[in-house]
């Protein structure tokens, strides 16, 4: 707000409001970190060094891949209950159900959580009530592969592969917390063919962030509870319960605190 400059090394070297001549204070500088431009996004590191490295998202949005960059949104949210939430399935049916959500009666089935080096995948099969692939697909309900790719902490690719067509689309999210309960949430779309229809992608996806945002941000307690022991789970938390597990183990994360 006084017109500061500063180099690129985040050095100050000018102080419009002060009379010359002057000496700028040394300690007067830029706090600068780590940073990496990917993916369309600006990847910041806080720490002197990087614990993880950043997902690999090449096959989906690098290359010929045209990505479509969503807005971005704020959400009254936990990181990790926006992530949660994004690799979850079970509540399709019912959050979901003004767009691509299934029949409420039908099961999620059974699926592996795999552990990778970084995060965690998995593939399921699921039956999306409404077609919105644009493909010339013709039938009310369509069957999806997911597959789920999760980066700790906070990043996700999903990859869905309608049955019946050659293309894949993508949805990578990542989200980066501004304060405990409060995230930015980050979303690229793009999809093999290279021609993802902007516009209805766009509006797709906002009115399933739309589903999905009051849902998260009325979850109580706010942060994620990492007592695995003090919880009721049921199968369809398989996901949760291994991302938890990971954040304890990986992070130490829900260690008790020291008196
Ligand atoms: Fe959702």
């Amino acid at each position: 707000m006084h017109g500061l400059h500063f180099a690129a090394d985040g050095r100050c070297t000018e102080i419009p409001s002060m009379p010359k001549p002057y000496r700028v204070p040394d300690k007067l500088r830029l706090q600068s970190c780590q940073a990496v431009e990917k993916y369309g996004m600006v990847w910041v590191c806080l720490a002197d060094e990087p614990r993880h490295p950043m997902p690999n998202w090449d096959a989906a949005v690098g290359g010929a891949a045209r990505p479509i960059f969503l807005p971005n949104d704020v959400w009254k949210a936990a990181a990790s209950r926006h992530v949660e939430n994004f690799n979850d399935l079970a509540h399709f049916p019912w959050v979901h159900a003004g767009t691509f959500g299934g029949d409420k009666a039908v099961a999620i089935p059974r699926h592996e959580v795999e552990r990778t080096d970084f995060g965690l995948r998995f593939v399921v099969d699921y039956v999306e009530g409404a077609n919105r692939y644009q493909d010339g697909f013709e039938g009310a309900e369509r069957e999806v592969r997911y597959t789920y790719e999760l980066t700790y902490p906070f990043a996700t690719l999903l990859i869905m592969e309608p049955e019946g067509s050659a293309a894949r689309y993508f949805i990578g999210d990542v989200v980066c917390p501004e304060s405990a309960h409060v995230s930015r949430i980050f979303q690229v779309l793009s999809d093999t063919a290279g021609m993802p229809d902007r516009d209805f992608w766009v509006k797709d996806q906002a009115l399933v962030n739309e589903e999905d945002r009051p849902m998260v941000e009325e979850q109580r307690p706010e942060d994620l509870p990492l007592d695995l022991s003090a919880e009721i789970h049921i199968p369809a938390d398989r996901v949760s319960l291994e991302y938890r597990r990971g954040l304890i183990e990986r992070f130490g994360l829900g260690a008790p605190m020291a008196a």
